[in-house]
């Protein structure tokens, strides 16, 4: 037989004896999509709300409130912005009036103040208000009774069982025991809701855990299934990013996150495998919080991620190294999902570790490194990267967030993508780092855009992103706001790959 032909029906051997898929081995390039709000919760994605059965659900951990004492017409304010006392003598609020909430149950709560310390009921006696302990005990305890009418007017009952009040501007004690709703009484407040947090945290906790296990269970079986693996490679997709949090690789998992999305992620990697796909990998909350948002998995939006949180944060891609490793459908694992404000000496040195632990287990496996965020250099990784091998670096463009974009046209924010964004990704590449566009969307700042707009802009993103060397990923595949999810935009014809 000649050899050519031997080689071809080898091939058809091949062919028969597996799916057609298995053989398309994917190498980078890839065209990917990020699994967004699927084992990471962000509640701006889905409507309806995995939150809706919340009590409460407008008061989830890290709320910031502002506290108005409706008989003086002044703010509360932790004085120094903390380790002192709490007054109400502000006629105007802002950071040290603001007050984040940390959730003990859905009508108890700490109150915690700008320096972080927790407002409670002083040891000095008096039964006065202060915000000087680092941890929340029974004393930093406080109910609050929303008024059945009017749910912003609030009265704040204290571990004691006494209200709250203002006796003067610069005296709040715990010790009132009226019951009035009056605007005149010393106890009542209005509540300003200034922020809100739409996490895991929030949401885990928010459920509490019987029905937080239940309800995730149910999302994380439903969200994404093999289906949406079939529809993905059949539109050119060839991976996904896949968002986690570090709960993921303990057990028992830490409350009140729930157990169960190491399950899905083990799935994902048998369903790509299924249909020639591979799987990213992304530590998306890192404990501590890199970012505080939503999607790190903060309790109440600061950021505490440091050199003390290294060696757990290292642990979790041991972890994740060490089982997925090797499975033939692992297209890389992503350190840190956009680090921002967090210290760079710090970064690096977690990288460094975490780049150590992925090699543990796979010499060659694509090690991913979020490029910080809000950092006007956005080479600033690449002298550090240059001792590392398979690494890549990753960056994400949303022409969103920030001022810039606010008053730009259709034409103006093609014309960004073809010129700053081919650009900036020409430098985030090396001879030994690829780059990654790991986020972005078609949606934009352009108000009642066209179709055509929107396919155009897409394009724009899709011709200049196809250069980075590892590849690009959508934000997201599914989403209620029908641009964020490309999922919509494939079927509805905005996009095609
Ligand atoms: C909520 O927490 C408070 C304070 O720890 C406790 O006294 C109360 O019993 C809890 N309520 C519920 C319904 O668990």
């Amino acid at each position: 037989m000649e050899y050519r032909n031997y080689y071809l029906s080898f091939l058809v051997a091949l062919c028969l004896s597996c799916p057609y898929t298995c053989l398309l081995a994917q190498n980078p390039p890839y065209k990917a999509v990020n699994l967004g709000n699927w084992l990471v919760a962000e509640g701006w994605m889905e409507q309806p709300s995995l939150f809706d059965g919340i009590v409460n659900k407008d008061l989830l951990d890290g709320t910031q409130v502002q506290l108005l004492s409706t008989k003086f017409q002044t703010y509360l304010a932790a004085e120094n912005g903390g380790g002192a006392d709490i007054v109400a003598n502000r006629p105007s609020a802002s950071g040290w009036e603001t007050f984040r909430l940390w959730r003990v149950n859905e009508t108890f709560f700490n109150f915690r103040v700008f320096n972080k310390q927790f407002v409670g009921i002083s040891n000095q006696g008096g039964n006065k208000i202060v915000a000087v302990s680092n941890s929340p005990s029974n004393q930093e305890t406080f109910q609050i009774i929303r008024n059945t009418n009017d749910p912003f007017k609030i009265r704040i009952r204290a571990s004691n069982g006494l209200f709250l009040q203002v006796q003067s501007e610069t005296s709040v004690t715990a010790d009132y025991q009226g019951t009035s709703w009056e605007e005149s009484d010393p106890s009542v407040f209005r509540m300003t809701i200034v922020r809100t947090l739409q996490g895991e945290y929030q949401l885990t906790n928010g459920l509490g855990p019987v029905k937080a296990t239940q309800v995730l269970r149910d999302h994380w079986s439903s969200y994404i299934t093999e289906q949406d693996f079939i529809f993905m490679s059949q539109n050119g997709l060839n991976a996904v990013r896949i968002p986690v949090g570090w709960w993921i690789a303990q057990n028992p998992t830490p409350k009140p996150f729930v157990e169960g999305s190491l399950a899905a992620l083990d799935n994902a990697f048998t369903w790509a495998q299924n249909h020639g796909m591979k799987v990213i990998v992304d530590l998306h909350a890192v404990e501590g919080s890199q970012n505080g948002n939503d999607h790190s998995g903060t309790r109440d939006g600061f950021l505490e991620w440091g050199d003390s949180y290294i060696p757990q944060t290292v642990s979790v891609i041991d972890f994740l190294a060490e089982r997925y490793g090797n499975r033939p459908s692992l297209g890389g694992i992503e350190l840190m999902n956009e680090p921002q404000g967090v210290d760079i000496d710090s970064l690096k040195k977690y990288y460094k570790a975490g780049y150590d632990a992925v090699r543990k287990y796979n010499q060659n496996a694509y090690v991913i490194m979020s490029n910080p965020l809000g950092v006007e250099d956005s080479k600033i990784l690449l002298s550090f990267v240059s001792g590392f091998n398979n690494v890549v670096l990753d960056v994400h463009y949303y022409n969103l967030y920030t001022d810039n974009f606010n008053n730009m046209n259709v034409q103006q924010n093609i014309d960004y993508i073809n010129n700053e964004r081919a650009s900036d990704l020409s430098g985030v590449s090396s001879t030994n780092a690829l780059s990654f566009v790991g986020e972005w969307t078609a949606e934009w700042k352009v108000e009642s855009a066209s179709k055509q707009d929107y396919q155009r802009y897409g394009q724009a993103q899709l011709d200049v992103y196809s250069r980075a060397s590892f590849g690009w990923a959508y934000w997201s595949y599914k989403c209620q706001y029908n641009h964020w999810s490309l999922k919509w935009m494939i079927e509805n014809g905005y996009i095609k790959l």
